[in-house]
């Protein structure tokens, strides 16, 4: 167990399409699911993608317990996710604010979408099978897209809602997620 580097914007391991996990309950991939979550937890974020650590996996983590910077959000358990599959049950979207510990003190507004149905599998192997909304929906939106080379930046349809968290909310403790 042990905290890694988290990869920045700009990296090129940050853009590869992840490969998917064939084998579960190994001793690897309790390795690297522990190594996630210290790095999580030391940085403070909500989230991480194992490509974040420059693991080209397809496995996320995300919880979001009480966030100061969230007060209205709802929370979301803690959760391993491994070769998800993403799907939007309608076609309505939001913007919402996001950060990304690739992308250390800036924020963007997103669109995402409002109503989802995430499966996938737990590090033993056990089907995971949820429909979601709102942060939730995002939170699982904005890990996934690391699977396939996205960061949030790249979604983002007004760049002038993209900036520095002290610009952007002067006077607010924000972290990155
Ligand atoms: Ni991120």
């Amino acid at each position: 167990m042990a905290t890694r580097a988290i990869l920045r914007m700009g990296d090129a391991l940050l853009l590869r399409r992840a490969e998917a996990v064939t084998q579960f309950d190994t001793h690897e991939l309790h390795s690297l699911l522990a190594d996630m979550r210290d790095t999580m937890l030391a940085m403070d974020g909500v989230g991480l993608a194992a490509p974040q650590i420059g693991v080209n996996l397809r496995v996320v983590i995300f919880e979001v317990s009480s966030n100061p910077r969230y007060p209205d959000a709802e929370t979301v358990p803690q959760t391993v996710l491994i070769n998800p599959v993403l799907t939007p049950l309608s076609d309505a979207m939001e913007e919402g604010w996001e950060g990304c510990l690739s992308i250390p003190g800036m924020r963007g507004l997103v669109p995402r979408y409002t109503h989802l149905r995430y499966q996938g599998y737990d590090e033993h192997g056990a089907e995971i099978d949820r429909t979601v909304t709102g942060f939730h929906a995002r939170v699982v939106q904005h890990e996934c897209d690391h699977l396939d080379g996205f960061l949030y930046p790249m979604r983002i349809r007004d760049l002038r809602n993209f900036g520095f968290n002290e610009a952007l909310f002067p006077g607010e403790t924000v972290r990155d997620e």
